[in-house]
């Protein structure tokens, strides 16, 4: 895994013309520090370097959510060198209004930023009515990379996923789809998400033959969900792609958020939250033992759950969600203690399977 060190010394750009007429409207400059801490690895075998933390706007950049807390969290993470933002079409509520309100935000405080970020939307699952508005046929991924791109008014984006393996579409189709997709230049890369290890497998090829290699797999991996060590992990090293690992913290179980209770404004607690309630009593007696065990290493528990997630070779990034600044902050200094010795990691095991 490679890493990226700063270059020594400031040095001053020009902005566009275009861009001085906005500069004086936008809220947001960034730190001139913002890359002095986060460690970036290398993606696979491909040449992108991608920071070992990634927010997702999955939960808390929708019509609901306060905008400013959303703004705000947009702001921070890219100041702690967080240049990687995750979207899909359907992330809201109502699908389509996060990657608006990140539009918004692009436009008015990221833009002159874009070339320093990597960006990342998907489809998959239902977007509109009728038998094009889902799973991956040509004909949906690419209207739906098309509305994608004119909601967050950009050109391009970095990374466009199949959200989900569809099990009617020939493999061939979604492949070709998403190979034409970076000969259009509407993505830069292309990758996959929740496929299991054969139809990784198949889909790699594919598009290695195609000539778009296949980036990047974006599978579901915490403490409590293991499937990905089941061999989607080999077939990603031998097929030389990367891992940016969804819901490290389990939406939240593997954090303090739920020792007393389930907080009002939790992601528990919210009508449109995914999390249940019933998931949150299930898995308390454990997430109260790992509370304690994350103490004994000096960490919170969210930094000790995010750092067994990057602790595997094959994990690239952890993709993680937050509500607040302070959680994303807690978070971040995950990456100061990386290090299990085998006893942790086999205790781990117990509390789990107990
Ligand atoms: N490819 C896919 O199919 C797929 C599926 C799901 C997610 N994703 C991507 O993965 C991203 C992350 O998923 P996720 O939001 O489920 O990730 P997560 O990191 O497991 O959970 C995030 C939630 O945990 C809570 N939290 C985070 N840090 C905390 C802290 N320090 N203390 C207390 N609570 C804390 C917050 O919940 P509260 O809101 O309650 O504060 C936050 O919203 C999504 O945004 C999306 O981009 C992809």
């Amino acid at each position: 895994m490679g890493n990226y060190s700063p270059p020594q010394g400031e040095f001053e750009v020009r902005l566009f013309e275009e861009d001085l007429a906005i500069v004086h409207f936008m809220n947001f400059e960034a730190a001139p520090e913002r890359y002095h801490a986060m460690p970036y690895g290398r993606c696979g075998r491909s040449g992108l370097l991608l920071p070992r933390l990634a927010l997702g706007l999955w939960h808390n950049f929708g019509e609901p959510d306060a905008p400013a807390i959303s703004r705000k969290l947009l702001y921070r993470a890219f100041d702690l060198g967080i240049t990687h933002f995750d979207l899909a079409n359907n992330y809201g509520p109502p699908p389509g209004s996060a990657e608006i309100f990140f539009g918004s935000v692009m436009k008015q405080d990221f833009k002159r930023y874009r070339d320093e970020m990597i960006i990342a939307t998907k489809a998959g699952y239902r977007m509109w009515p009728g038998p094009y508005g889902e799973w991956g046929s040509r004909k949906y991924l690419i209207a739906s990379l098309n509305q994608s791109l004119r909601r967050m008014g950009i050109d391009y984006v970095d990374i466009f996923y199949s959200h989900r393996p569809d099990p009617d579409t020939p493999l061939e189709e979604t492949c070709s789809a998403l190979a034409d997709m970076v000969r259009q230049g509407k993505t830069l890369y292309v990758g996959i998400s929740s496929y299991t290890p054969e139809q990784t497998f198949h889909a790699a090829e594919m598009l290695r033959e195609m000539g778009t290699p296949c980036l990047v797999h974006q599978p579901s991996y915490n403490l409590f969900n293991r499937w990905v060590e089941d061999g989607l992990l080999e077939t990603l090293s031998n097929q030389g792609m990367g891992c940016v690992a969804f819901s490290p913290l389990a939406q939240g179980l593997l954090t303090n958020r739920y020792l007393q209770g389930i907080p009002s404004g939790s992601r528990a607690a919210k009508m449109h939250g995914f999390l249940k309630a019933d998931a949150v009593r299930e898995k308390l007696p454990a997430i109260e033992k790992l509370h304690t065990m994350a103490s004994r290493r000096g960490q919170t528990l969210s930094q000790m759950a995010l750092a067994w997630v990057l602790r595997r070779p094959e994990v690239t990034a952890a993709l993680i969600g937050a509500s607040s600044v302070a959680q994303l902050e807690e978070n971040v200094k995950c990456l100061d203690q990386l290090q299990f010795t085998d006893e942790e990691l086999v205790s781990f095991d117990k509390v789990i399977h107990a």
